[in-house]
């Protein structure tokens, strides 16, 4: 029974679609293992629900998606099919394990959308929703419909469609302004005009799905919040297809700072978790948070000019709406050395949210004490890129034994280097153009194949001239591209690390996008 409190407070569901329309942006491609380690991170952020792949666009999204689904409790796992039954059934079985299932299907309403792309008439469109929340409907009682191209519809045609979605059994509306286009008035007026004149809308969950193409996608969510809206859709640091989706942090925080503008709504959101979430994806997909990001932007709490500082001096409130420990950045401020012992080490991990097993842990430990040797100051910044690194890197096959460098300028630079691979030494040199080149050249002359190098970057974990340098790599290989992450004090072996363990994916097949099978259907969003 719900308290008075809660009565009168209004819950707003966090549907997090990072990994769905945040994994199909640009270079946020994420493997299975990394699906994983995100879900188990969304889940201690308290999500209500994740969204954890499109099951028909590949037999990794299916596989990512089941066991997400296997392995998540204490939040529904969803999975995105469009209105068709192929899409539908394979949604179904992939989230068949999930002790909450969701099915997400959806189909565009606009006109642009069904004269251009589906060439279907409305009739035809409104028959097609019928059937499919039906077939939706006999595998879970938990379906969600969402009208792509929302806010680009018809308004009039937008309740025909709602109301047969819900006598077909949707529990869960959505209005996507898949193209960022709308604005918050607007967008609050839509959420008016379906409540009142949906037949049943009151019974079902309205949600709500922004993309930040103008920049409005936080503005848009609360707006509709504000109107009667009570699922939002929402990815960490707003990453997603074009200029990205609603950021999750952005929404949680307003409301948790200004919620009584949104009609006293709240989330269950562990919001000191925050920080320490934004990093672990930026680590895993390489992808940088812009400095002066809303909460997460190492900026965020940073007062630089004098009168601000005085101010602070004084009394935080005047420069400080939030408490950056609310959001987790204390963590961030963490400092471990040498002697900070196996105590000191677990408990920053503790304050990080990072949990590992026993052997996990001891793995890290000896890896910490190795760096603590080259680093006096170990920050919480190294640990989370060591505990990522040593996750990505610890089915690898390839091992780094030994590397040199010949380098001076005016000449090509030379490597040699020398890799472990299984039960196998391989040697390799090659001349290249700088010592990176010539370094995947060796390791390619080592290991014989030649993938070819589509994305590299470099950055430093932390300030200082003892920084650890981390290095994101994405090669192709027969028509799959794999990611790679390296890390080491010196960027010469960060990238060597980096490359040997997208070259070790390519052995074990563990690709993050399969390019022939997802070009199909990874453009929408
Ligand atoms: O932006 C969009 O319309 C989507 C839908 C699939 C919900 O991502
Ligand atoms: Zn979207």
């Amino acid at each position: 029974m719900p308290s008075a409190e809660s009565d009168v407070r209004k819950r707003i569901w966090i549907f997090d679609t990072t990994l769905r329309d945040g994994e199909q942006s640009p270079g946020a491609t994420m493997t299975v293992e990394e699906k994983l380690e995100m879900s188990d991170a969304l889940v201690d952020l308290g999500v209500d629900i994740i969204e954890a792949g499109f099951p028909a666009a590949s037999p990794g999204d299916f596989e990512a998606v089941q066991l997400i689904a296997e392995r998540v409790k204490g939040a529904t796992v969803a999975g995105l099919a469009r209105a068709n039954r192929n899409d539908i059934e394979r949604a179904a079985k992939a989230i068949e394990g999930a002790e909450s299932a969701r099915i997400h299907t959806f189909i565009a309403t606009s006109d642009i959308h069904m004269e251009h792309k589906l060439k279907m008439s409305r009739e035809e469109l409104i028959a097609r929703v019928s059937d499919m929340v039906t077939l939706a409907k006999s595998f879970t009682s938990d379906v969600e419909f969402s009208a792509e191209d929302a806010t680009r519809s018809d308004w009039d045609f937008l309740v025909q469609v709602f109301d047969t979605a819900i006598k077909a059994g949707a529990t869960t509306l959505n209005v996507p302004d898949t193209v960022g286009y709308t604005t918050p008035a607007e967008y609050a007026n839509l959420m008016a005009h379906l409540q009142e004149h949906v037949p049943g809308i009151d019974d079902v969950i309205i949600s709500v799905h922004c993309h930040n193409d103008l920049g409005m996608g936080t503005a848009n969510t609360l707006a509709a919040i504000a109107a009667g809206a009570r699922q939002a859709e929402v990815t960490i640091n707003g990453i997603g297809e074009r200029a990205g989706n609603t950021a999750l942090e952005e929404v949680v925080m307003a409301l948790a700072t200004r919620g009584e503008q949104f009609g006293r709504a709240y989330t269950n959101i562990r919001t000191d978790r925050i920080v320490p979430i934004s990093r672990r994806l930026s680590g895993i997909t390489g992808l940088e948070v812009q400095v002066n990001k809303a909460i997460v932007g190492d900026n965020a709490f940073a007062h630089e000019a004098g009168i601000h500082q005085d101010g602070m001096l004084k009394n935080r409130t005047t420069y400080e709406i939030m408490n950056p420990e609310d959001v987790g950045w204390e963590g961030t401020r963490l400092v471990l050395g040498k002697h900070s012992g196996r105590a000191g080490f677990r408990s920053g991990l503790a304050d990080l949210g990072i949990k590992l097993d026993d052997e996990e842990m001891q793995a890290a430990y000896e890896q910490f004490l190795q760096l603590a040797d080259k680093k006096k100051r170990v920050t919480a910044a190294d640990l989370v890129a060591l505990v990522q690194n040593q996750q990505e890197t610890k089915d690898d096959v390839y091992t780094l034994r030994q590397w040199k460098v010949d380098i001076a300028s005016g000449e090509p630079t030379a490597v040699s280097i020398v890799l472990g691979h299984r039960d196998e030494t391989l040697v390799g040199n090659a001349e290249g153009n700088g010592p990176v080149d010539a370094l995947f050249m060796a390791i390619g002359a080592a290991a014989g194949i030649e993938p070819s190098l589509e994305y590299y970057h470099v950055e430093a974990v932390t300030p200082g001239y003892d920084a650890q340098g981390q290095v994101h790599v994405r090669i192709k290989y027969q028509d799959a591209i794999y990611t790679g992450h390296g890390l080491a004090t010196d960027i010469v072996e960060a990238s060597a690390r980096a490359y040997l363990d997208a070259m070790s994916k390519i052995e074990t097949g563990d690709s993050s996008t399969v390019l022939a099978a997802t070009t199909s259907v990874s453009r929408w969003s």
